[in-house]
């Protein structure tokens, strides 16, 4: 209320003054104006009265005048008029004059003496009279001096009176009018909104961290602090969440999270229910090898971290049926049970033609989508044709979903990755009791980024329909909320992390994925020695250093070679010690950009090779280019003295965690590109800038010279990290979040 006070009383103050000063101006004008009326009329009136009082005096005809004189008493303003001779003695007067011609007559006379006319303002007995006086001529003997018009003018001060009145009534109104606009301006645009922004930043501080008041609109300034605040709020909120993030990743669970544990967590979750995963890629896919059929496990991470999670959960895999084998090696409707040995869940292999694979897999997918994810300077593309066949394979998984989960209440789908961007909004258009979450396993940029995609809302509506929308990181939700309220009429809700559109609530969550644990793998038999691995590639070093990939341009692998050389450059003593071996998946090779890589690769090799080799049984680089078995690289993991992991941008990165997990009890060093999701959790690792060479070398040597107690206690706390929050307690989170999610009806 002060400041409303404080406005009013200024505002009315020169209010008061401004009036004040123009009523005095308009009673001046005024009284200026009637004065000067009055002496026109004087003037007219005495004019024509000279001539036939002179005429009347000149023919003696006194009884005519005073007849004449008479009849001009009291006639409106005028109290009539007096004929005076040249001495001032009256000659004639009305009888309104005669009463008070005597206190006026001096004045008469002794402004006559000096002017030929008088014209004055006089009181008498405290009434304004107005004196207009001519001098006129004499004749027939009588002495005739002036002539004198008399007029009664109160009417003049009551006329500046009104005037003064009805200003001031105006006056009083206006500040009625400011004292209400003021009040009510005030209250609409800096009260209540300051009201409301202090009851919001109350809430906020005792941890009720809720959306801002939207006050923008009705304060521009307020509107611009809200703005700000909100800003700050959503900071706030964020740091908030990566806080608890660190702090979820920091609690240590009551116990290791184990197949059966997940399996006790999920029978309570889902019942009897069934889990439903899709994804493209399959967990197990059939070759033909010859005259034989092989059956092997995709690289990947996604494979790597789902499979034991089916296998502990039991369920249905949908996925893309891509093996040249794998037709005959399931049923007529694509279904078959897997792992071979030990049939714990179904994978439903959904077949794609050439054209579809090509425009739903490499074009859109991995020529358009994982491009524009990944920050590692390769331009997306992007096509009509496969954008419609994106849409129609999307249509096409979801129509094999509903196959599944037909007669299933509430089914819980999963859906995996980029590939499936369309697919919850399917899913919830026809299955609206269905409990949709969709897993997101490579970064999210941010809203400047994703918007070069030409059909951006279209993603971002499709995967609002999920119910749970899961990433690696905290810093990938935000991203991913951003680019929604950039984007889309939705409300971003930055306390408990969703999107709202049209009615339907997602939540989006981190939730970092990670690997089984090593105890429970592996047929028990010992893994080769390094010994036994150097003996194999007929090599002869002393350490051996390596490095497991898809062969994709993400993962800084030319980059890692060129810190290998860099290292030989700056410790020549290694040349003949060291050797790194790259276990390298060819990956999407009808994409160019992939092929170039393996070229590129190879060449690089070959000049580092080139360079270094002595003629002898030793070389620096060894490029195994293969769909490599877990069990082989389970064994190069083991004997490895150091593991390098380099991602140019990568959500998560599963190498970094299964090495770690191999080394149950070793010591390796893990050498970790900041730009993995990984090195968000692995900080016993050596952190390095994949594009810094000279850091990249120094690692490699670091890693090589560590004292041995130094690499055992950092092994020791990453193993304590990937074991603690395996893949087991990832699945635990992320189905009891999507299963636990109060399914709305859609409006
Ligand atoms: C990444 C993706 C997965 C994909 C895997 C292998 O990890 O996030 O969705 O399955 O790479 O790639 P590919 O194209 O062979 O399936």
């Amino acid at each position: 209320m002060k400041i409303s006070f404080r406005i009013i009383v200024s505002l009315l103050f020169v209010a008061a003054l401004a009036s004040l000063g123009f009523s005095l101006f308009q009673a001046r004008s005024d009284e200026k104006r009637l004065t000067s009326d009055l002496e026109k009329r004087a003037v007219v009136l005495a004019d024509s009265l000279q001539g036939s009082v002179e005429q009347m005096i000149e023919s003696g005809s006194l009884k005519r005048l005073h007849m004449f004189v008479k009849r001009f008493n009291r006639r409106g303003n005028l109290d009539g008029i007096a004929i005076l001779n040249s001495s001032g003695e009256t000659i004639n007067s009305s009888p309104e004059v005669s009463k008070y011609l005597d206190k006026v007559r001096p004045e008469i006379i002794k402004s006559l003496s000096e002017n030929q006319t008088v014209s004055d303002f006089v009181s008498v007995n405290g009434r304004k009279k107005y004196i207009y006086a001519i001098q006129t001529g004499q004749g027939n003997g009588i002495n005739f001096g002036s002539l004198g018009l008399f007029y009664d003018t109160p009417f003049i001060d009551t006329i500046l009176k009104e005037t003064l009145f009805d200003n001031l009534i105006r006056f009083l109104i206006l500040s009625l009018l400011i004292i209400f606009t003021t009040v009510l301006v005030v209250r609409w645009s800096i009260t209540g909104p300051i009201a409301q922004l202090a009851g919001w930043l109350k809430e906020l501080r005792v941890g009720k961290i809720k959306q801002p008041p939207s006050i923008s609109g009705r304060a521009d300034v307020l509107g611009v602090l809200a703005d700000e605040i909100g800003d700050l709020v959503k900071a706030l909120s964020i740091s908030r969440a990566v806080e608890d993030e660190r702090a979820m990743l920091r609690m240590k669970t009551e116990s290791t999270w184990t197949p059966e544990r997940l399996k006790e967590r999920m029978r309570r979750e889902l019942g009897d229910k069934n889990l439903f995963v899709v994804s493209n890629r399959e967990p197990y896919m059939h070759m033909k090898k010859g005259r034989k059929t092989e059956c092997t496990v995709p690289a990947g991470g996604l494979v790597t971290a789902l499979d034991p999670v089916l296998r502990a959960c039991g369920g249905v895999w949908v996925a893309q049926g891509s093996g040249d084998a794998d037709r005959e090696t399931s049923d007529e409707r694509g279904r078959l049970k897997v792992p071979p040995d030990e049939q714990s869940y179904t994978l439903r292999r959904v077949w794609l033609s050439k054209q579809e694979e090509q425009g739903f897999y490499y074009g859109f997918s991995n020529e358009g989508i994982w491009p524009l994810c990944h920050i590692t300077h390769t331009r997306p593309t992007f096509r009509l044709d496969d954008w419609i066949e994106y849409q129609k394979v999307n249509e096409r998984f979801a129509r094999t979903l509903f196959e599944e989960i037909e007669g299933e209440d509430s089914p819980l789908v999963l859906i995996q990755d980029y590939h499936f961007a369309l697919l919850p909004l399917l899913v919830k258009k026809e299955r609206p009791d269905a409990h949709v979450g969709i897993f997101w396993h490579i970064p999210w940029p941010n809203p400047e980024v994703f918007g070069i995609c030409p059909w951006r809302e279209e993603i971002l509506i499709g995967l609002l329909g999920a119910d749970l929308i899961g990433f690696h990181t905290q810093f990938h939700c935000n991203n991913f909320l951003e680019t929604v309220d950039r984007f889309l009429e939705s409300k971003i809700d930055w306390e408990r992390f969703s999107a709202e559109r049209r009615g339907h609530v997602s939540f989006v969550k981190p939730f970092p994925i990670s690997v089984a644990p090593w105890p429970g793998r592996g047929d028990g038999r010992p893994a080769p020695s390094k010994e036994d691995i150097f003996r194999e590639l007929d090599i002869s070093a002393r350490y051996l250093g390596v490095g497991v990939d898809r062969i994709d341009y993400t993962k800084g692998i030319i980059e890692r070679f060129k810190a290998i050389e860099r290292f030989f450059e700056k410790q020549p003593e290694f040349i003949g010690q060291f050797t790194f071996v790259e276990l390298g998946a060819p990956s999407r090779t009808l994409i160019k950009q992939y092929l170039d890589l393996v070229s590129g690769i190879e060449e690089t090799v070959q000049k580092i090779n080139w360079r270094f080799s002595q003629g002898k049984n030793w070389k620096p680089i060894v490029f195994l280019k293969d769909h490599h078995t877990h069990e082989t690289i389970n064994s190069y993991y083991r004997a490895a003295d150091l593991c390098m992991v380099t991602s140019l941008h990568d959500g998560m990165n599963l190498v970094a965690k299964e090495f770690v997990a191999s080394q149950e009890g070793g010591s390796g060093v893990l050498i970790l590109s900041q730009f993995t999701g990984a090195s968000r959790e692995l900080h016993d690792a050596i952190i390095v800038n994949p594009y810094d060479i000279e850091e990249m070398a120094g690692a490699v040597h670091l890693a090589l010279s560590m004292e041995p107690s130094e690499k055992a206690a950092r092994m020791k706390r990453l193993g304590e990290v990937v074991k603690e929050r395996n893949v087991y307690y990832w699945a635990a989170n992320l189905i009891s979040s999507v299963a636990r999610l109060r399914i709305q009806p859609e409006r």
